[in-house]
């Protein structure tokens, strides 16, 4: 079976009953849960604060992969730390001062993650690069589930993969993934991926997780 991890993003789940969906996809597989909070300001959407990821926080032991699509997100940090984020994830463009929030969730003792737009270049990494854990690769324009994947990326992933080297940092993409795309991101050199319509779409998550692991597994 395939080394990738999965995350799924409960951004497609039923809001409703959250709690239940988190073990659903808990228990189909999957390697994190990816939480994607917005603020309606640097994406065009509204999300979930602290007290709702405190609240599904009992549901799963795995890794809560929290993706923070909020500017300023800096005096945010402890407060999804203490909400129960396992790896905390900032995107490049919003903090003026991305180097002091990777310190800031390193001081908290949760991994680090960066996140980089489809517009943004790979160059942004350089000067952190030694002190993350993961970097995610957005292979659409933040803020919507349910679009279609950027092919420009899979140069960039090319690219960050080669820059990561020897290094033990997840390379994850996030966006559009299925299926029929994945094996190209795998073969560009991710090895983790977020994927939310993919798997909630249709009703059967291990299915649908269990499809993304096949078709990523069918590298020559
Ligand atoms: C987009 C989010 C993604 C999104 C992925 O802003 O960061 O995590 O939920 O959804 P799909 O897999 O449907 O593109
Ligand atoms: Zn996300």
């Amino acid at each position: 079976m395939s080394k990738i991890k999965i995350s799924p993003s409960i951004l497609s789940a039923d809001f409703a009953k959250l709690g239940e969906e988190v073990i659903a996809v808990d228990k189909a597989g999957a390697d994190y849960i990816h939480i994607d909070v917005m603020d309606g300001h640097f994406v065009p959407n509204l999300t979930f604060g602290p007290p709702v990821i405190k609240a599904i926080r009992p549901y799963s032991q795995k890794p809560f992969d929290v993706h923070l699509m909020i500017n300023p997100a800096v005096q945010y940090l402890a407060d999804y730390a203490e909400a129960g984020a396992d790896i905390i994830t900032v995107h490049a463009e919003a903090d003026i001062h991305l180097h002091r929030s990777i310190q800031v969730i390193r001081d908290l003792g949760k991994r680090v993650g960066v996140s980089l737009n489809p517009s943004t270049h790979e160059r942004v990494l350089e000067n952190v690069i030694d002190d993350i854990d993961l970097i995610l690769v957005m292979s659409v324009n933040p803020g919507f589930g349910g679009q279609s994947f950027i092919e420009s990326q899979i140069i960039k992933i090319q690219k960050i993969r080669e820059m990561i080297g020897i290094r033990d940092i997840d390379l994850m993409v996030d966006g559009g993934i299925k299926p029929n795309n994945i094996l190209t991101a795998v073969k560009a050199g991710a090895n983790a991926f977020v994927a939310g319509s993919a798997i909630f779409t249709g009703g059967n998550y291990a299915e649908n997780i269990d499809k993304l692991r096949f078709a990523a597994d069918k590298i020559e």
